[in-house]
């Protein structure tokens, strides 16, 4: 079985990180996206991966490389512009030959793996089998209806009027019988070729499309509060370590992650949380919930629930929640001025000041 990764798309929803990092590349727990997707396929046992970006991108072969880290071999398959899901399958059938594939979102985080997934699609062999969750507004994802037995009926893509609230998880396991559905659909309204139309192709064909529903917790990184949401169930489940260095005048709570080359000085770390390689918390409070990636200060500062990506520097700030902090964002104290914030705030970007 081969994987099929796909890292292309805008990430429009994801701005401002997005204007200058794929969305993928995004850190949960100080990793980019993209490397918490290559693990859950390299636990199936796949070293041959396709991987589809942006035919500008260079930060995706940069950060991830030849997949040797992974113990894999990555090929990298350019795609034109963002033009559906089922295009990348097309664009991706050299690489595929005849081979059973997985495909897998690259905006997906799936914690818990997809190895039972995997093993049901090893064992039955459908043309197609999705991988489903119950949702509460289905109107963002891929909608699958389903009969009484467990058949798929029906898929439908962004539905104004969903018919059941099971969405389509960015998981797809196919045999080489979806290129046959792929080369027979039509681009859809919004002008992409639906991977959802393709396997709706292979249903009303009488193929077998199976489908299983997920049980472990899912998340499209798809806005801002789902990647510190990610974050948050992550750390939740971390276990604590300390590598770096921590004063005797800190309090570091038992479940917080100190990585090597930090340091804590006067500081409270409540659990779970993570401090990056090389970053610095000086005279703070790093309240549960926090990830702080690597070579960032912390300084005079009371940070709780936020995401801190690296290179970013916090001083003197009475108390931040809740917060996504850009690579190497300065925020500090004015200098000259007691009583006006001065702000230098980039495209997209969202600011709620406590007046
Ligand atoms: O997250 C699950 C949902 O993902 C499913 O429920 C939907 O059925 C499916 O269409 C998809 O919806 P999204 O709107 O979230 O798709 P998005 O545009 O975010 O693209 C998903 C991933 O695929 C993302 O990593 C970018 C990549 N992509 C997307 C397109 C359209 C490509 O590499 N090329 C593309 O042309």
């Amino acid at each position: 079985m081969k994987a099929l990764i796909l890292s292309g798309g805008t990430g429009s929803r994801l701005r401002p990180l997005s204007h200058s990092t794929p969305k993928q590349l995004v850190p949960v727990l100080n990793r980019p996206v993209l490397e918490h997707v290559l693990d859950n396929v390299r636990e199936l046992g796949i070293t041959e991966i396709g991987l589809i970006v942006g035919a500008g991108d260079r930060a995706v072969p940069r950060a991830i490389g030849d997949g040797a880290r992974f113990g894999a071999r990555i090929t990298y398959l350019p795609q034109d512009r963002p033009s559906g899901l089922a295009d990348c399958v097309r664009i991706a059938r050299p690489f595929l030959g005849g081979d059973d594939f997985v495909m897998y979102l690259g905006d997906n985080m799936l914690p818990e793996g997809i190895a039972d997934c995997a093993a049901r699609f090893r064992a039955e062999r459908p043309a197609a089998q999705l991988v489903l969750k119950r949702v509460a507004d289905p109107t963002a994802f891929g909608v699958a209806e389903l009969d009484g037995t467990g058949r798929v009926l029906r898929l439908t893509e962004k539905p104004r009027e969903p018919r059941s609230d099971l969405a389509m998880i960015g998981v797809y396991f196919f045999t080489a019988a979806i290129h046959a559905a792929v080369a027979a659909i039509a681009p859809s309204p919004r002008g992409e070729l639906e991977i959802t139309d393709a396997v709706q192709w292979l249903v009303d064909r009488g193929e077998p499309v199976g489908a299983t529903e997920y049980a472990g917790y899912w998340k499209d990184i798809g806005r801002i509060e789902d990647v510190l949401d990610c974050n948050r169930w992550m750390l939740a489940r971390q276990t604590g370590s300390v590598a770096g260095e921590v004063d005797p005048a800190s309090t570091v709570a038992e479940d917080v992650v100190v990585e090597r080359g930090a340091r804590v000085l006067r500081s409270r770390i409540d659990a779970p949380a993570l401090v990056g390689a090389g970053s610095v918390i000086e005279d703070s409070h790093v309240g549960p919930g926090s990830a702080i990636g690597r070579d960032c200060l912390v300084k005079s500062t009371r940070l709780l629930d936020s995401v801190v990506l690296d290179g970013a520097s916090i001083s003197h700030v009475s108390g931040l929640r809740s917060s996504l902090i850009g690579r190497g964002a300065t925020i500090g104290r004015s200098r000259d001025d007691r009583e006006l914030h001065r702000l230098i705030v980039g495209d997209d970007t969202r600011t709620e000041i406590a007046a």
